[in-house]
C-alpha cells in the first residue's frame, strides 16, 4: 500500500498541531471523510456537512484504526487527532499539497454531460500505460475534487479528476486546485439550465477550466461547441493549445467513420502523431464520441496509444449510464440510464434505444430536474426524438406530463406522477423481445422501475 501522509507533511500541509506528543509516525495510506468506509491506515476528516457532523464519529474511527483524524472541534487527547482551523480548509489545502508533490500528469474534465464516462474511460486507457489515480465516482464538486486531490500517490503516472458545477463561480476554484496540463470539457448543453440562465452562461463557466491551464498545456473542446469563442479566448490566456475535436478544418482529434452496434463502437480516429482503430464496450454514438476525447486527452497527456486504446476497450459503462442487461428472465432487454437525466443525456439514450433495439422499443422517462422556467419546453423537445426512437413511452411525474400530452395515442403508454406507480404498469407491459430504456434525473427515482424489473429475476431460480 502506497504511503501517502506522514506526520511531516500534514503538518506542513494544514498548519494544524496534534492533540498530544507522540514519538511514532504517521503512516496514512488513505484518506476517508465517512467512518462507514474507512479503511485502517486512512486519515479520516471530520466534515461538517448540512445534515452530518464528522467530529461525531472520530470515537469510531480511531476505533477503527484511522491512522489520524484531522478536526476543528475538540474530539479529547489521542495523539493521532490533528487540530486544524476548518477541517474543509485542512482538506482543500491537503489536495494542494498532493497536487504540488505530483510528478505525474494531472487531467481534468468538465462538461454538461459524459464527465464521469469519459472520465472512466480516461482511467481504463491511461491505467494500460501507468499507475493512475482517479476520481471514485462523480467526486467533482468542492469536497470530491480535494478529496481526490488528497489521496493522490505522488509516485503516480497519471491522475484524472472529474470538475462539475451546478452553479456561477464554481469551476475556477477547483480548476485551480488540480491545474490540469490536459483539461476536457465534454459537452455544453442545457443541464442546470434553470440556475445557469442560458447555454451561453454555462459555456462561459466551463471555459474557466481553460484558464487554470499552465502555458503549454492542452485543452480539449468538441468542434463547434456552444461558446467556442470563450475556450479558444480562455486557452489563448492561459498559453494553452486547444485540441478541438471533429471534422471540421484545423481539428486535432479527427473522427473517422463509427460502426455501431447494440454493445457497443468500433471507430477510426486521428490524433496528432497517431492513427488509428479503437472500441468501446459501451453502446452509443455519444459513448464512441466520448472515448474518442478520452483518446484525444491520452494522446495529450503523452500516453502510448497503442496501450491506450487496448486500455479503452476494458471499459464498462457503470450501473444507470447505459448498462445493458437482461430482466424477466432473460426475455426483456433493459437499458438502465436511471442515474441522470439532462435534455443532451435523454436524446443520447432515446437515439441508443432506436440503435439497440431489434423487437419494441419501449422508453420509461421520469423528469428531468433543475430546468427551472425552461422545463416545459425542454421536455415537450424531446418530441421528435421519442416519435423516431419508442414504440411505447410511459412517463412519470409532473415536467414529463407535459411530453406525454403531446405524444400521438398510439405512442401512450401510461402517465403517473411518480416511479412507485409507474413500474408496476411498465412491468405489466412488457413482452418478451420489447427492449426497455430507463431514464430521469435522479431525484425522479426511476430506480424504482429498474429494481421492479430485476426483482422478477431474483424470485426465478430452483424453487
Ligand atoms: N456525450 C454525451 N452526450 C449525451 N449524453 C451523454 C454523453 N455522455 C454521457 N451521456 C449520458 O449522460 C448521462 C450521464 O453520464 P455521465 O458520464 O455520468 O455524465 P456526468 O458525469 O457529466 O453527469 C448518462 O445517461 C450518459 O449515458
Ligand atoms: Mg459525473
Amino acid at each position: 500500500m502506497t504511503l501517502l501522509w506522514n506526520r511531516a507533511d500534514l503538518l506542513a500541509a494544514t498548519s494544524g498541531h496534534f492533540a498530544a506528543a507522540s514519538g511514532t509516525d504517521i503512516a496514512g495510506t488513505g484518506v476517508s471523510i465517512d467512518t462507514r468506509t474507512l479503511h485502517p491506515g486512512d486519515i479520516f476528516i471530520a466534515l461538517r456537512g448540512e445534515n452530518s457532523n464528522g467530529h461525531d464519529h472520530v470515537a469510531r474511527a480511531l476505533e477503527a484504526g484511522a491512522a489520524c483524524v484531522v478536526a476543528h472541534e475538540d474530539c479529547g487527547t489521542d495523539p493521532r487527532i490533528l487540530r486544524v482551523d476548518d477541517t474543509l480548509a485542512a482538506m482543500q489545502a491537503m489536495a494542494r499539497y498532493a497536487r504540488a508533490r505530483f510528478g505525474g500528469r494531472m487531467l481534468a474534465v468538465t462538461g454538461s454531460v459524459g464527465k464521469t464516462s469519459v472520465k472512466d474511460m480516461l482511467h481504463a486507457a491511461l491505467a494500460a500505460c501507468g499507475p493512475t489515480h482517479c476520481a471514485v465516482a462523480s467526486y467533482n464538486n468542492h469536497w470530491g475534487v480535494p478529496l481526490t486531490l488528497a489521496r493522490l500517490p505522488a509516485g503516480a503516472a497519471y491522475c484524472v479528476c472529474e470538475i462539475g458545477m451546478n452553479h456561477a463561480g464554481e469551476i475556477a476554484p477547483l480548476a485551480a486546485m488540480v491545474r490540469p496540463d490536459v483539461a476536457v470539457v465534454t459537452t455544453v448543453a442545457s443541464s442546470h439550465l434553470g440556475l445557469m440562465g442560458s447555454v451561453e452562461a454555462i459555456a462561459r463557466e466551463k471555459a474557466e477550466i481553460l484558464l487554470a491551464l499552465h502555458r503549454g498545456g492542452i485543452g480539449i473542446i468538441p468542434d463547434g461547441v456552444s461558446g467556442q469563442a470563450f475556450f479558444e479566448r480562455n486557452a489563448a490566456q492561459a498559453g494553452a493549445t486547444v485540441w478541438r475535436a471533429g471534422t471540421g478544418e484545423g481539428c486535432a482529434i479527427v473522427p473517422g467513420p463509427v460502426r455501431a452496434t447494440a454493445t457497443g463502437s468500433d471507430f477510426s480516429l486521428r490524433l496528432p502523431g497517431w492513427v488509428g482503430e479503437a472500441h468501446v464496450s459501451a453502446p452509443g454514438r455519444h459513448m464512441a464520441a466520448n472515448a474518442m476525447l478520452a483518446l484525444g486527452a491520452a494522446c495529450a497527456a503523452g500516453a502510448d496509444m497503442a496501450r491506450a486504446v487496448a486500455g479503452l476497450a476494458t471499459f464498462r459503462p457503470g450501473a444507470g449510464r447505459g448498462a445493458m442487461t437482461k430482466v424477466m428472465q432473460d426475455k426483456v432487454a433493459l437499458l438502465d440510464e436511471s442515474y441522470n437525466a439532462s435534455p443532451a443525456s435523454v436524446q443520447a439514450a432515446l437515439d441508443l434505444l432506436g440503435l439497440v433495439a431489434p423487437g419494441r422499443r419501449v422508453a420509461v422517462l421520469g423528469d428531468m430536474l433543475e430546468l427551472g422556467a425552461f422545463a416545459g419546453h425542454e421536455h415537450v423537445s424531446l418530441l421528435p426524438a421519442v416519435r423516431a426512437n419508442a414504440d411505447i413511452v410511459f412517463c412519470c411525474g409532473p415536467n414529463m406530463k407535459t411530453l406525454f400530452d403531446t405524444l400521438p395515442p398510439s405512442l401512450r403508454g401510461a402517465w403517473t406522477p411518480d416511479s412507485g406507480q409507474l413500474a408496476p404498469l411498465v412491468r405489466a407491459a412488457l413482452r418478451a423481445g420489447d427492449t426497455v430504456m430507463v431514464k430521469g434525473s435522479l431525484g425522479s427515482r426511476m430506480r424504482h422501475v429498474v429494481a421492479s424489473l430485476q426483482a422478477d429475476d431474483a424470485r426465478v431460480g430452483p424453487a
